[in-house]
Parts: C-alpha cells; structure tokens; sequence
C-alpha cells in the first residue's frame, strides 16, 4: 500500500547519507538542524521519512527531554536507526515504527512533526492525501518543521538547480521506484492547509529550504 506509493530506499540506505553529503555538503544537515531550536522541550515529535536516523541525535542533543515517534517506510532505513540507540540512555524517549503517513492514528497528537526531504518523493496531486494524516495529528499551535529543495532561484544557478534536481529524480526514480517526478510547488501544498510559516532559511545557493509552520 504505501511501500508502493512511495518506492523503497532499502536500496539506497547504505550510500545515501554519505552520497547526499558528497553533493551537497552540510546543506542538507544545516537545513534540517538550523531551527531544531524552536522544539519545545517535553514535546512529542512526529519523525517522518527520516532515513538513517541521524536527525534523532541532533534534536536530542538539543532537546533531550522530547518523545520522538519515528515513522519509516524502508526496514533498512529503520534499521539504522534503531541501531543508533541500542545502548543510548534515550532509548525509551523514541517509538521507532515501521509504516508510513497511513500509520499515523489520528487520535494520537504531536506538538511537533518533521518532513525533511520526504514530500519531494511524491506528485503534486498527491500531496494532499499524503500530508493530511500529518496534518491531522498536529495539535493547534503545534510546528511543522519542513525542509526540502526549492527551484526558486532565478538567477545563475537556476539552470544547474534544475539539471542537478532533474538526475536526482532520475536516480530516486530508478533505485528507488519513487511517485514523483519532479519537485512538486510545496508552497502550494501547504497553503491547502491552515498554517502559517513562522521561520524559514534557505541553503545552497538557494537549491535546499528549512520551513517552520505553526497549525492556527
Ligand atoms: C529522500 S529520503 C530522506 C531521508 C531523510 N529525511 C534525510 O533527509 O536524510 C526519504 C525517506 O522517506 C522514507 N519514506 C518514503 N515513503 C515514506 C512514507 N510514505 N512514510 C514514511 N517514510 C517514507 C524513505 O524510506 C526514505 O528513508
């Protein structure tokens, strides 16, 4: 069901972390780390589409007294994540689940929710239906922590953005059998939503964004 929505990274979980920091550098990790901040301490955080889990440890790091619920659709994936905290005095702190946003039981509720470089795997028409669940265990007031990349440059580097994003898709799209095809317009999507962007950063010659919405 959601296995084939969203492909597999199994094939990719052993490469992809370093492989990302060959292209881009710290971008991806400064993107998902810069606003960690704004995580309020006690909160329950709701990880989707992770990967190999290093964001755990930098939010705990900085926010050791959060609950993290984390939701992977790739056993490989999920696997390296646990493997990080067998032996971690944090371990109770985290829910690591195997499913993905259809997982996601609506009476549970996070002040917290996190899709970095997840919503890019999927069709605009889709979105919707794929941040809805997200959408829905969100508390009123809670943050949406997003990041992801952005074509929005307009200038020198935009025909190098589109060409890098273009072989990404295609790399994605033959190892890992994703949806998407091309970078969906998120701004778009989350505007079918009752959020209001409260933060937001851009890296990389502007090729990679960090959003935080709040839920009115
Ligand atoms: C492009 S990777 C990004 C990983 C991580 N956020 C990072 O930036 O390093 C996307 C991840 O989402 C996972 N995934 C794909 N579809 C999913 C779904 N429907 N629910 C949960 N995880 C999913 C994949 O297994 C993969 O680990």
């Amino acid at each position: 069901m959601g296995m084939s929505l969203t492909g597999s990274f199994d094939a990719v979980s052993s490469f992809y972390d370093p492989l990302s920091r060959l292209v881009f550098g710290k971008a991806l990790i400064r993107s998902q780390t810069c606003f960690l901040n704004l995580v309020p301490q006690y909160a329950h955080v709701l990880i989707i589409g992770g990967g190999t889990g290093w964001i755990i440890e930098e939010l705990l790091s900085k926010k050791p007294s959060v609950f993290i619920t984390y939701v992977e659709a790739s056993v490989k994936m999920l696997e390296k994540s646990k493997e990080r905290f067998s032996n971690s005095p944090f371990k109770d702190q985290i829910t690591f689940i195997l499913g993905t946003h259809l997982t996601i039981r609506e009476e549970e509720k996070y002040q917290v929710v996190i899709t970095n470089f997840f919503l890019d795997l999927f069709q605009q028409a889709t979105l919707p239906s794929i941040m809805n669940p997200i959408y829905k265990a969100l508390d009123k007031d809670g943050l949406w922590f997003f990041s992801d990349f952005s074509l929005r440059s307009k200038r020198t580097y935009s025909f190098l953005h589109k060409i890098l994003v273009r072989i990404m898709y295609l790399f994605f799209g033959a190892f890992c059998k994703i949806e998407g095809n091309q970078l969906p317009n998120f701004d778009k999507a989350f505007q079918d939503f009752d959020l209001k962007e409260v933060a937001g950063l851009y890296f990389y010659t502007d090729l990679v964004q960090a959003k935080v919405f709040i839920k009115k």
